[in-house]
């Protein structure tokens, strides 16, 4: 095959495949890339051509939204044929990065031991801490585990599947390093706010600290925090900072309940964290930012795209995740527009920014206001573009 994904470049932390175990992650990747280039493209064509004048012959009228294009489509051979290939392919791309990272427990043990033994920065876990229940009642979008699974004081397990996993799962546009979506954060912050130069900065929602030490590299005077709610991520998140030099003092912490004192921090940011929580837990921790954020503090997010900016069937393909890819709030989140979002928690809207950004054949990225600007030279188009948004206090 020629759709090739290079290795993710190894720190000490960072599993690493055998030669059968990169097979499997080879052949995972060129199927999805097929697929996303040859096959769900023509699912537009059967909704089109065949579904939609079905429907209107029955209810004389075309579908409304989303979820009627939803039901429309189950009953369609060719939807029913890439959507079960693509469930396929999530779950082989997790379940070989168990077993690498499985296989790679020992080594990756004794690294973070070896790391840990004079830290630059720390770690603080609470022993009577909560997992939120809409975090540990699912293994999210099939991922062995999910993000709270922790067995032993010494787990890593979920941590380094997540580590190599998330570099896959992302066909490699998350950068050789993972330093993609940290990076492009940087970006969008200089973008929208070229003066600011944060001195505490507060990362929510971190798992293994990949955005959040791509930030810290980039304001290295400042001081770094980063939560989440995984006793094993975060364990592994301060190793892996060891590893690669970066001072992170990480907590185990729910965004919506957190200890920092109020306005503690210039800068508050988040990478992928909104679409899997709750409709609650995304308006608790939204406001939680907005109150340890200092007055001219910056708040900063990427996440999936808001739905409304595409038609139904669109919609449909972008949402497949949350029906058959264990995200079960992926739905609610694509149908929350983002201004609305900061609005709510109590940003001013003259104060709030919010923009698209796609990734040129080089993997870096841009921003744009309008999600359909085909003319920018990074527009590669499609659902699969992030959206940044954020807000001054
Ligand atoms: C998609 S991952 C984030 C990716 C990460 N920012 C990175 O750079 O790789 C979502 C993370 O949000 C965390 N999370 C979910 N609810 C949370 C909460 N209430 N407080 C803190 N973290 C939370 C999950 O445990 C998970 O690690």
């Amino acid at each position: 095959m020629t759709n090739y994904v290079p290795e993710p470049i190894a720190h000490p932390m960072m599993p690493v495949a055998n030669h059968d175990e990169h097979a499997r992650e080879d052949i995972t990747v060129d199927i999805k890339k097929w697929m996303t280039s040859y096959i769900y493209p023509n699912d537009e064509l059967v909704y089109e051509r065949k579904a939609k004048p079905k429907f209107k012959k029955q209810h004389g009228r075309g579908p409304e939204d989303c979820d009627e294009v939803h039901h429309l489509m189950l009953d369609e051979p060719y939807t029913q044929m890439w959507s079960s290939i693509a469930r396929t392919l999530q779950e082989m791309l997790w379940d070989n990065q168990g077993e690498i990272t499985a296989r790679e427990m020992p080594r990756l043990k004794a690294e973070a031991k070896k790391y840990l033994r004079d830290p630059k920065g720390s770690l603080t876990l609470d022993s009577n801490f909560k997992t939120p229940r809409y975090v540990d009642a699912v293994d999210i979008h099939c991922m062995p585990g999910g993000y709270q699974t922790s067995l032993t004081d010494d787990d890593l397990f979920v941590a380094g599947v997540y580590e190599r996993g998330a570099y896959y799962y992302t066909k490699g546009m998350g950068g050789r390093r993972r330093e993609g979506p940290g990076t492009a954060m940087v970006n969008a912050i200089r973008n929208f706010y070229p003066e600011f130069s944060p001195k505490r900065i507060l990362d929510v929602g971190c798992t293994t600290g990949g955005t959040s030490t791509s930030i810290a590299s980039a304001w290295p005077e400042a001081e770094f925090h980063a939560i989440d709610v995984g006793p094993a991520v975060m364990r592994y998140a301060h190793a892996r900072a060891e590893c690669l030099d970066q001072k992170v003092h990480f907590h185990l912490m729910s965004g919506d309940d957190m200890s920092f004192p109020d306005q503690s921090f210039d800068l508050v940011v988040s990478g992928g964290v909104f679409h899997e929580t709750s409709v609650k837990g995304a308006r608790g921790m939204i406001k939680e930012m907005r109150r340890v954020l200092r007055s001219g503090g910056i708040t900063m997010h990427y996440d999936i795209p808001f739905g409304g900016a595409f038609n139904i069937h669109e919609q449909f393909m972008l949402n497949w995740d949350c029906w058959y890819n264990a995200e079960p709030f992926w739905r609610q989140w694509t149908a929350w527009d983002r201004t609305d979002f900061l609005i709510e928690a109590g940003f001013k809207k003259e104060c709030v920014v919010d923009t698209w950004a796609d990734r040129d054949r080089h993997g870096n990225f841009a921003f744009f206001e309008k999600p359909f600007d085909e003319t920018h030279p990074s527009a590669q188009g499609g659902t699969g573009r992030v959206q940044f948004f954020g807000a001054k206090k």
